[in-house]
């Protein structure tokens, strides 16, 4: 089975629902606490033994290959100003030369449409895809029981959560059939159905081992659900041409794409850290006091 070497990051979305805060710049750049959700997508598929990333832009993207550059002057004026280990901490973020391609998605055609625009860089070789605006914490990335699944079985595999039934217009939607150890086999997917006609309440978030065959399910695939071509519709297309499973997240997942998760992602990374914990603990209580007294 050939290893997995190679994540794609597809960025070019718009952030319409972060306006104005995306205005100027990409949504995965928003922080949470002091590090970009890319960053966070970026350390997970690290751990996980991926050497190579590739970032699918869009138009007003430019900040994020500043990101990942040499900041020359900033990291000068650091050291000039004794600041040498910050700087030094900015350094560790960079890729080795060629681990880091980027790929221009010119029209929004949608996920599905922004992973195929990846395919003369990924070849003939399994890859994995993340959404950054998933943000899961874990201490073993599900990344690596994904890539675990893979080299198992091969073909695809999807990361899976409960979802309340409500929600299940936001996702994808797996039908789950036999499970073993864990591993679900999919039987049937769909993009954002409707609560009532949602064949269970297991979503796909954002993260996906694919066989380079999908590839070419994508290049026939009509725009789906929301007018977009979807990944979702290409996975489906491939169910009985190679095998699909999913596994269900061990992390704290938080949904970054809306804004309620964003703020419960900060406010759980910060409760998380040593330098912060007592004082934003501080004001969750004074706030929590506050408004019971009104
Ligand atoms: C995309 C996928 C969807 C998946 C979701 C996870 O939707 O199309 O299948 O469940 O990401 O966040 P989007 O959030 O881009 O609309």
């Amino acid at each position: 089975m050939t290893q997995v070497k190679t994540a794609v990051f597809p960025v070019a979305g718009l952030g319409t629902r972060f306006l104005p805060a995306t205005k100027a710049m990409p949504k995965v750049l928003l922080p949470i606490v002091d590090r970009p959700l890319i960053q966070y997508a970026v350390d997970e598929a690290a751990a996980a033994g991926i050497e190579n990333l590739v970032f699918v832009t869009g138009r007003g993207n430019s900040a994020l290959e500043d990101y990942f550059d040499v900041s020359f002057e900033l990291e000068a004026t650091l050291r000039a100003k004794g600041q040498s280990d910050i700087a030094a901490s900015l350094e560790g973020l960079r890729r080795g030369p060629g681990q880091i391609a980027y790929v221009r998605q010119i029209d929004p055609l949608g996920l599905g449409h922004a992973v195929w625009c990846a395919r003369n860089t990924i070849g003939d070789a399994p890859f994995a895809v993340l959404l950054a605006d998933e943000l899961i914490l874990s201490d073993v990335p599900d990344l690596t029981t994904m890539l675990e699944v893979h080299a198992e079985h091969g073909g695809n595999v999807v990361l899976v959560d409960e979802v309340a039934r409500s929600r299940t217009g936001s996702y994808g939607i797996i039908t789950p059939g036999e499970t073993h150890n864990g591993v679900i086999e999919v039987t049937d997917i769909v993009e954002k159905p409707n609560p009532e006609h949602a064949p269970s309440n297991l979503a796909v978030i954002g993260r996906y081992i694919l066989d380079p065959s999908i590839m070419a399910m994508l290049e026939t695939t009509e725009t789906g659900a929301g007018g977009e071509i979807e990944l979702t519709d290409a996975l489906l297309a491939s169910i009985g041409t190679v095998p699909f499973h999913a596994v269900r997240t061990t992390g704290d997942r938080f949904d970054c794409g809306s804004k309620t998760g964003f703020v419960d992602a900060t406010i759980h990374a910060a409760l998380g850290r040593s330098d912060m914990r007592s004082h934003v603990q501080g004001t969750i209580d004074r706030l929590a006091n506050h408004s019971t007294d009104s």
